[in-house]
């Protein structure tokens, strides 16, 4: 598929690797072609540089993976995104998010002209995107939103990115506690001091 990956940091950059040697085809897409995070990230396979709104405008899949406190301002900046999917994997930490709503996915759909937006890669570090394997096991992902193809595009994309299953959590409504899962990650990780090498998985019989 041809993504555009807008924020290229930590996230952005872990999973633009994955898809990159999976065969999709990256647009990076940067506020400043001559100063941004991740300029290695252009030594992968079929990656290249450019404007956020060219960046949208030559791929079918945006991945937003830039700051909460951000969300509205950056999505103004994709330019037209009708009949494109967007996935977002930003998280509001410490109540630092867009003024006036619960979720960073509700901003984005706010000020966004596509339908299909989706929530996914928000639940986890981005050491468990650069490898999710535990041993034997591999890491699972989650997906939330009213869209049934984003949401299916997103599962596609957590399997190239090395996730076990991705589990569908329901729709829009289920935006913030997807956010709040990550925070729950967060606590665990950095606050109960059990580090950044947790993940979740779920367990069936
Ligand atoms: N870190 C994690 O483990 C983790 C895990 C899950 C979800 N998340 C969420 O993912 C998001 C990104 O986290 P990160 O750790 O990848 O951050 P990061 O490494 O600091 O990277 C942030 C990226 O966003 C870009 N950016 C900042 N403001 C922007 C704007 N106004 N418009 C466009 N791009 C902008 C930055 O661009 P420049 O290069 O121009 O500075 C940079 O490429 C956050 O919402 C975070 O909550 C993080």
């Amino acid at each position: 598929m041809k993504i555009a990956v807008i924020g290229t940091g930590n996230v952005g950059g872990a999973l633009a690797t994955k898809w990159a040697h999976k065969g999709h085809e990256i647009f990076l897409g940067v506020r400043d072609v001559s100063n941004f995070k991740g300029k290695d990230l252009l030594q992968n396979p079929q990656t290249s540089l450019h404007t956020i709104q060219e960046a949208v405008a030559q791929s079918e899949v945006v991945l937003l993976a830039t700051p909460a406190i951000t969300a509205i301002e950056t999505t103004k900046s994709l330019g037209d995104t009708t009949g494109k999917i967007i996935i977002d994997a930003a998280n509001i930490v410490n109540g630092r998010g867009p003024r006036g709503f619960d979720s960073v996915t509700e901003a984005i759909i706010a000020y966004t002209t596509t339908d299909d937006v989706v929530k996914c890669f928000n639940t986890t570090g981005y050491n468990n995107m650069k490898d999710t394997a535990y041993g034997e096991q591999t890491l699972d992902m989650f997906v939330a939103g009213d869209s049934p193809h984003g949401k299916l595009v997103a599962i596609d994309l957590a399997h190239d990115a090395g996730f076990g299953a991705c589990y569908d959590i329901g729709g829009n409504d289920k935006f913030d506690l997807m956010e709040q899962f990550a925070r729950f990650w967060i606590n665990l990780s950095l606050n109960q001091g059990h580090g950044r090498d947790i993940g979740f998985k779920v367990l069936k019989r």
